[in-house]
């Protein structure tokens, strides 16, 4: 198959791009398409042979749902027959958003969408390409990242190209994403709501609007051998090709650290890069050192962390060395995506 890629201004997108957009999904196919948190890969989310060919475009096991993408309030009824208030009440203050919901599924959604749950995931992305392209396409775009499966998700379209082509008809390159993590997903179906995936929107935040909010213990101890919640953060994800580790402790400390592994791994001739931030990129030597941003600026640590990642593998690096970041706020869902990436192997020096 041969994969088009078209170039749209993000906030004003071409109307007949997202017509023609639109059209590969009312006939089936599958379109990459940016949106506030990373790309996603899209096809119509009411039809279940277009899921199926998401898993299979992405080598992704089916039954990891997807997540449902909406433009407007409008087209949740047909989604759900139990909309609990709570969800109101969040899309009021979230929506558009980096935001997922999690509400029971009516039987208009079918389960090859759901990974054979009786929930739905829904989100309404705060990126003008990606509601228009969604109404075009009808109002129902069932979009997981547009990775293949077990790679970092893609900032860029370059990044969904390097994955996806000869996969998928179309790319809509918006240029790069905003946010670049994933949305903050919360399950509504329990009694009190529960974060399955930490993102942009914290705890805090909701908590502000639904008073107490729990978290999946999963997520927080890697050790934790039971399921989690949401079936696809049980799979090792957003993991670049080399072995990682994070290294946690005084600035001085990690500095000799980082130093010392990477001439150890140039003695056993091995590729070493450390993936670090610009206060201390300069006091580094290895084969390939990345910052993803100022320290103080949790932004860009962020909107940089999976371009990185993918840079070390096309470079051909084997072992990577990380700092470790404060796990609050927006925080916790940037080391909840680096703990992934190393497999949870962390160093804590004194
Ligand atoms: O920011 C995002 O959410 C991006 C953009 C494209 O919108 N999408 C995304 O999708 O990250 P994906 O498929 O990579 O991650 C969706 C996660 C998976 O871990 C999946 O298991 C979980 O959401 N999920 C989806 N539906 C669920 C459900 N009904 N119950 C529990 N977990 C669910
Ligand atoms: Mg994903």
């Amino acid at each position: 198959m041969n994969t088009l890629t078209e170039t749209t201004d993000a906030i004003m997108p071409d109307p007949s791009l997202m017509e023609k957009a639109g059209n590969i999904i009312r006939s089936g196919g599958l379109v990459a398409f940016p949106t506030e948190t990373v790309y996603g890969l899209g096809g119509d989310a009411l039809n279940p042979s277009s899921s199926q060919k998401i898993y299979a475009a992405k080598g992704r096991p089916s039954d990891n749902p997807l997540i449902v993408h909406i433009a407007d309030l409008d087209a949740l009824p047909l989604l759900s027959d139990d909309i609990p208030d709570t969800l109101y009440m969040l899309a009021e203050v979230f929506w558009p958003g980096p935001l997922t919901m999690i509400i029971k599924k009516s039987r208009s959604v079918p389960k090859a969408t759901t990974g054979g749950l009786d929930t739905v995931a829904v989100r309404m992305p705060d990126h003008n390409t990606a509601l228009s392209f969604i109404r075009a396409a009808g109002g129902y775009i069932a979009a997981p990242s547009a990775n293949a499966s077990g790679r970092p998700s893609p900032t860029l379209a370059s990044h969904v190209y390097e994955d996806l082509s000869g996969k998928i008809d179309m790319i809509i390159d918006g240029g790069e994403v905003g946010i670049g993590v994933e949305s903050t997903i919360v399950d509504l179906t329990e009694k009190t709501p529960v974060i399955l995936r930490p993102g942009y929107i914290t705890s805090e935040m909701l908590e502000r609007v639904l008073g107490k909010v729990d978290t999946d213990v999963t997520l927080i101890e890697g050790t934790d051998k039971r399921p989690p919640k949401a079936p696809g953060m049980k799979y090792r994800h957003y993991a670049p090709k080399a072995q990682m580790m994070l290294i946690e402790g005084d600035t001085g400390k990690v500095i000799e650290m980082m130093n010392k592994e990477a001439a150890a791994a140039a003695e056993n001739g091995l590729k070493c890069g450390i993936l670090c931030t610009d206060e201390i990129k300069d006091s580094i030597k290895a084969d390939l050192v990345l910052s993803v941003g100022s320290r103080n600026d949790e932004a860009s640590i962020a909107r940089s962390l999976y371009r990185v990642l993918r840079e070390f593998d096309s470079a051909g690096i084997d072992m990577i060395y990380s700092e470790s970041f404060p796990d609050k706020g927006f925080g916790q869902a940037v080391m909840n995506r680096l703990s992934k990436a190393a497999g949870f192997n962390i160093k804590k020096i004194q």
